[in-house]
């Protein structure tokens, strides 16, 4: 059985329901998942997984969540130095919003610690905007079952470094190029 440990921080849940519609799909891809709050753990649960995920709201400017940024930090100190993730599979989910600047920054965080710590990283991390919706929901569940496959090997990996950008983010929440310019002009989101 493929085990897939799931580790998330949420301050609005928003986070939670990404963590949580991964989780779906990785179980309809017949995996075994643990979720994992980050505010509760430490990352040595990581070494009883074959595949990892990690995600969070994007804090501050920017940055990690205080909740997230606890776990980071030990898994700096504890699985950095042997890199005691190598073997792993690991991708990362992040929340975000286009009025900041530093748009779901936090992916590229947790993806370089994964990588320093020996993971490789096998597709493209995912953001989810403010607040999920029925479009963004099956997203994710897609985005859980192909990350099981790319696991097992049943899927070409993909880039992670190629990031998604404000347009590929309204593709996953569902949100229409004319449904972007009308809300554009009306100083909408
Ligand atoms: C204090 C604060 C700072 C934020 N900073 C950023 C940011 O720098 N970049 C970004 O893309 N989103 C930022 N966001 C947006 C959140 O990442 C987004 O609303 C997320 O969906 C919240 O997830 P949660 O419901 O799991 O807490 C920020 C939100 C708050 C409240």
């Amino acid at each position: 059985m493929t085990r897939i440990a799931i580790v998330f921080a949420t301050s609005g849940g928003n986070t939670l329901e990404t963590a949580r519609m991964a989780a779906v799909g990785c179980t309809d891809a017949g995996a075994e998942v643990a979720l994992y709050n980050a505010a509760a753990f430490s990352p040595s649960v990581l070494l009883e997984h074959d595949g990892i995920l990690i995600g969070e709201p994007t804090w501050g400017d920017g940055a990690h969540h205080a909740d997230f940024a606890r776990f980071d930090a030990a898994m700096a100190e504890v699985l950095a130095p042997g890199r005691l993730l190598a073997g792993k599979g690991a991708a990362a989910f992040v929340g975000c919003d286009r009025a900041y600047r530093n748009f779901g920054r936090a992916l590229e965080l947790i993806e370089g610690r994964l990588i320093e710590c020996g993971a490789q990283v096998l597709q493209q991390g995912l953001k989810i905007e403010l607040k999920h919706n029925p479009t963004s929901r099956e997203y994710t569940k897609r985005w859980g079952r192909d990350f099981v496959a790319r696991l097992r090997g049943e899927l070409e990996r993909q880039d992670h470094t190629a990031r998604m950008g404000r347009a590929d983010v309204d593709r996953v929440m569902g949100i229409s190029k004319t449904e972007r310019e009308n809300r554009d002009l009306q100083g909408l989101y």
